[in-house]
């Protein structure tokens, strides 16, 4: 059995300020906390003041082993909590869970409280995960703070949908303890020269350590330019009957949004499917395989990057009746020609920009992912298996592996979401 401690190497050594705002999800920043520890992290807390009606000081203090911070100062013996020190002495700062009204105060610039004051000061990557009621999160003034703390370098570990607080069913629930530990442990490893510091135990004391190295920042993808390609073409037999395929395109519509997030201008070119225009994105509605080469190939002509996450027909009736083709006793064959590869096309042309690739396979997925890596000249593939459960078609989850020429890195099950800032990550490391 993987032990947590496998799960996250990047997470060792790591020194990690976790801020707890007022959200009934601070309860999972115990279990949170735990992991982070169990990873081999070293990890503080600072809550905001409400925090502590939902989780106890106590329970945090024991958890990682560290007194809370709360308080500007000790009203005991008036010593004074740093929030630059706090700042400093961090690897990353991440908000876990992070409240409608947190959000706002740190898109704002409002310093009222310890966990914000050392937002402002903080020089390290910052994290959040939002936890809130569904309406309060799909709220445009929750939308748009998301969006500019993203534009300014907040990394963002999506909600997921389901039963929230409010008894309520929707987006809003803060992600798991498992998915905010392998977003860091992404976070970590992606960030180039970034192996964790090597540090003199009498270090450990906030305040002595400003010189102690930063993990680059998760970085802002503003200015960079992205086509993504999502859902499946339908391909005409006749003015009723279509070849089609089971994508939803659920994934792509998730990196698209991701990306726009995080800065990029976004073009998503969209197969038929019923899902909302992520926020910040232009989409381009196509139908068939041709109709989505000419405008992949149209957008990439002012793109910095693409990611290829269509499920695109590999073959096309040869012809297309004009009208309903009548039914009779014998047997009826199609003929169908090949449509040409998009995800090929640009790979040929693409220079020095990034292409990203998506392979499903049912079987030997490692030597098929490879060898589209290379006939299509992606920069890296995201692997998925139809043979994983909670990964595929339709379903919220995903479970992938990431190959590249230098290797693969394999994630657990997690929402498409996150993969999507995972996939997002990426990008930005290789981008700098
Ligand atoms: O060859 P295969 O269809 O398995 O390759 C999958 C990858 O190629 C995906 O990234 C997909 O979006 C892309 N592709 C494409 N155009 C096609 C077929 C696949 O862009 N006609």
């Amino acid at each position: 059995m993987q032990t947590e401690r496998t799960a996250y190497p990047a997470l060792r050594g790591r020194r990690i300020l976790l801020g707890i705002t007022g959200s009934i999800a601070a309860y999972k920043a115990a279990a949170l906390c735990r992991l982070l520890k169990t990873a081999g992290a070293e990890v503080r807390v600072v809550m905001t003041p409400l925090a502590k009606q939902f989780i106890t000081p106590l329970t945090m203090a024991t958890l990682s082993k560290n007194p809370i911070l709360v308080e500007f100062f000790d009203p005991e013996n008036g010593a004074w909590h740093s929030h630059v020190s706090l700042g400093e002495w961090a690897d990353c700062f991440l908000i876990a869970p992070a409240t409608a009204n947190t959000l706002a105060k740190m898109c704002a610039g409002i310093a009222d409280n310890l966990l914000l004051t050392t937002y402002l000061s903080a020089r390290c990557p910052v994290v959040v995960a939002p936890a809130m009621d569904l309406d309060m999160y799909a709220h445009a003034a929750t939308q748009e703070n998301l969006q500019a703390l993203a534009r300014r370098g907040v990394a963002i570990v999506e909600p997921a949908e389901g039963e929230l607080a409010s008894g309520l069913v929707g987006k809003g629930r803060m992600a798991e303890p498992e998915e905010i530990a392998a977003f860091l442990h992404t976070l970590f490893s992606q960030a180039p020269g970034n192996d964790a510091p090597e540090r003199n135990p009498s270090e450990g004391s906030l305040g002595n350590s400003g010189s102690a190295p930063h993990a680059s920042s998760a970085g802002p993808l503003l200015g960079k330019r992205f086509v993504v390609t999502a859902g499946a073409t339908v391909e005409a037999i006749d003015p009723v009957r279509f070849i089609s395929n089971r994508s939803t395109g659920k994934m792509g519509y998730a990196i698209a949004g991701e990306l726009a997030r995080r800065g990029a201008a976004v073009v998503l070119v969209s197969g038929p499917t019923a899902l909302p225009t992520p926020a910040g994105v232009e989409r381009r509605d196509v139908v068939s395989a041709d109709e989505m080469f000419d405008a992949a190939v149209d957008a990439f002509a002012e793109a910095d990057g693409a990611v290829m996450c269509a499920a695109v027909a590999d073959y096309t009736p040869a012809e297309v009746s004009d009208v309903k083709i009548k039914k009779d006793n014998g047997e009826l064959t199609l003929t169908l020609r090949r449509t040409r590869d998009i995800a090929a096309h640009l790979g040929a042309r693409k220079g020095s920009r990034l292409l990203v690739g998506f392979a499903l396979e049912t079987d030997h997925e490692q030597s098929n992912a490879e060898a589209k890596l290379a006939r299509k000249n992606f920069d890296f593939i995201v692997l998925n298996s139809l043979r994983d459960a909670g990964a595929g078609f339709g379903v919220d989850t995903n479970k992938v592996t990431f190959i590249d020429r230098g290797g693969r890195q394999e994630l657990p099950l997690m929402a498409k979401t996150e993969v999507a800032a995972h996939i997002a990550q990426k990008i930005e490391s290789l981008l700098k």
